[in-house]
């Protein structure tokens, strides 16, 4: 196996979400991102890197508005019908590449909605997730962190020192994400990452830690800094 200096891997995207706290007509991976949709600059943003092999995306079943493509700045992109979860659509991904990649080699998960992700954080994801046995990248909590009763009155606060954000992409080997999903399913719990269902499965991801920038687009406000984050990124020349 080619070591982590050289390794490529593939990543699975999942997009197969319906958007609702977005709320326009057109779901947020087709929202328009500075004259592209959101997902093609995602798809960009993970192919021009040197150490992801191909991408797989997720879709919704009735999706009318993928445009089809199937290579992305020349590296392959395949596509699988997603689930009703999140974790399902990942699970779908992951198995559709059961040809030919193997249960043992690592592959990464992002989100659809991260269109900011910087290339040196997954340069470092890889570096070290690889070395970790698994990993993801993560922002340490900022704010003070309050707990609530159900009236959403405050308790008690929290102590944040330990407290970080999990963010994308998160990177495991293939055939234990496989499993790790699986058995969160057969619990009937819904793992809301990837790290959570390794968690469960006892593994203790390495978090990494990455930008704040790389948000997750969930609401119209959300898109707007996206596109104030990648119009800076671009000014600075750090496409
Ligand atoms: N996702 C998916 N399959 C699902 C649900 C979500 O592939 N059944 C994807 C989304 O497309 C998104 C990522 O998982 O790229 C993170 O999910 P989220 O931000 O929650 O997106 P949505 O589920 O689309 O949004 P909402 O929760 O507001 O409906
Ligand atoms: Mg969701």
């Amino acid at each position: 196996m080619a070591s982590s200096a050289e390794s490529r891997h593939w990543c699975v995207v999942p997009a197969a979400g319906r958007g609702a706290r977005f709320g326009a007509g057109t779901p947020k991976q087709y929202a328009e991102l500075g004259g592209k949709a959101l997902l093609l600059r995602t798809l960009e943003v993970l192919a021009r890197h040197p150490r992801i092999a191909g991408l797989v995306v997720a879709l919704a079943q009735d999706d009318r508005r993928w445009p089809g493509w199937a290579q992305v700045e020349t590296k392959p992109v395949l596509t699988v019908v997603g689930g009703d979860t999140r974790s399902r659509s990942v699970l779908h991904a992951l198995t559709a590449i059961d040809g030919f990649v193997g249960r043992d080699e690592f592959v990464l998960v992002h989100d659809a909605a991260r269109p900011c992700v910087r290339a040196e954080d997954i340069s470092r994801l890889i570096e070290e997730a690889v070395r970790a046995g698994g990993g993801l990248l993560a922002a340490p909590l900022r704010d003070t962190l309050k707990r609530a009763n159900a009236e959403r009155m405050v308790t008690t606060t929290e102590s944040r020192d330990a407290c970080w954000r999990a963010l994308t992409p998160q990177m495991f080997r293939r055939g234990e994400l496989i499993a790790a999903l699986e058995a969160a399913h057969a619990a009937g719990i819904e793992v809301t990452d990837e790290s959570m269902a390794m968690e469960r499965a006892g593994c203790r991801p390495l978090l990494v830690e990455g930008a704040e920038s790389n948000i997750k687009v969930t609401t119209r406000d959300d898109l707007d800094l996206a596109e104030y984050l990648l119009r800076r990124r671009a000014a600075e020349g750090r496409v």
